[in-house]
């Protein structure tokens, strides 16, 4: 019988006989796949492991900090990577979201790689690739490839010539949770959101330049931070703001101001493939909406998304 505990001792027996004493390289993401693959390989090799987590600029507000230090709570080896600026360099005046997509793929290929070779030695590329991940790729991702293409590594094996391990990939989703709560990895690590590879990049929906990252990371706080202070966070499996590439005319005192509008999205979904838009309370729209038109300079108009995927995609780009 499968139990979580029952797949963590297997594993880590497996995962010892197949990597003896090598060393192994893993990137992580602060998702919940490759937290629960970081902490099972550690379990497995112990100081053998390195972890490498990319600030791409694109995170969420605090996000590279916070995360960083939960993973070495966790007793990780992790190596922070601040490559905000080559990612902001290389975005600069791109608008479209496909090559957004492929620039910041392959900026993070480019940054990992030449973190992951400064480890001497290391044999391995470990990967929280899981069992659905591997199914889509089978049938090309899915009906969302030619739609949006999910950069994620793919292409990182390939450049790196190193061997591939990826313990989770018979698992699915709330099976690697289960596993991540018997490895003890806290709750609301294990519960986060999912949030895209490309981050808010494809949330800017226009060119990405750091004071529009910044207005979107101070919208998105309030939203999500709004949301779990409401006990609502549980309840949405994806939610996250869009900055619009429109102003719109507000007053504020004597004043006419002329600014940006952003979009709250908040979705209900099992897979991501299709999902309905959460009909949050009337009261919880308006604290955000106040809040972040009054704290968040730049921004004078908020929108509620209620589209449907399909047709609508979760994501605006
Ligand atoms: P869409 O927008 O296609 O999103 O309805 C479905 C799910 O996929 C996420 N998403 C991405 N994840 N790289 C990723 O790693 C991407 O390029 C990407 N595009 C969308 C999206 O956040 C949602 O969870």
């Amino acid at each position: 019988d499968w139990t979580p505990a029952s797949f963590v001792e297997t594993t880590v027996k497996e995962l010892r006989d197949q990597l003896g004493n090598d060393k192994v390289v893993l990137g992580l993401s602060g998702g919940v796949d490759s937290s629960v693959a970081g902490v099972l390989l550690h379990k497995a090799i112990g100081k053998n492991l390195t972890c490498i987590f990319v600030d791409n600029g694109l995170l969420r507000k605090n996000e590279f900090e916070d995360v960083l230090d939960s993973y070495k709570d966790m007793g990780l080896n992790v190596i922070g990577v601040d490559a905000k600026e080559k990612f902001w360099n290389d975005l600069k005046g791109v608008t479209e979201p496909e090559q957004k997509r492929k620039i910041i793929g392959r900026d993070f290929i480019e940054v990992f790689d030449v973190e992951a070779h400064k480890i001497q030695d290391v044999k391995w590329l470990a990967q929280g690739t899981i069992y659905p991940d591997v199914i889509e790729s089978v049938s090309v991702n899915g009906p969302s490839a030619t739609i949006k293409s999910h950069h994620n590594v793919g292409g990182l094996p390939e450049k790196m010539h190193l061997k591939v391990v990826e313990p989770l990939k018979l698992l699915f989703k709330d099976e690697v949770r289960r596993v991540g709560k018997a490895l003890d990895i806290k709750a609301s690590l294990l519960g986060r959101h999912p949030f895209p590879g490309p981050g808010l990049g494809i949330r800017i929906l226009s060119d990405i330049t750091p004071e529009k990252v910044r207005i979107l990371q101070e919208a998105d706080a309030i939203f999500i931070n709004t949301m779990k202070e409401w006990g609502l966070y549980d309840d949405v499996w994806q939610a996250g703001v869009m900055l619009l590439p429109v102003q719109s005319v507000g007053v504020m005192g004597d004043e006419r101001t002329y600014e940006n509008v952003v979009a709250l999205r908040a979705v209900a979904s099992t897979d991501g493939m299709t999902a309905d838009w959460v009909h949050l309370p009337y009261d919880f729209l308006a604290k955000v909406s106040n809040d972040i038109i009054n704290k968040v300079r730049g921004i004078n108009r908020v929108v509620y998304d209620i589209s449907s995927k399909p047709p609508a995609t979760i994501e605006w780009e």
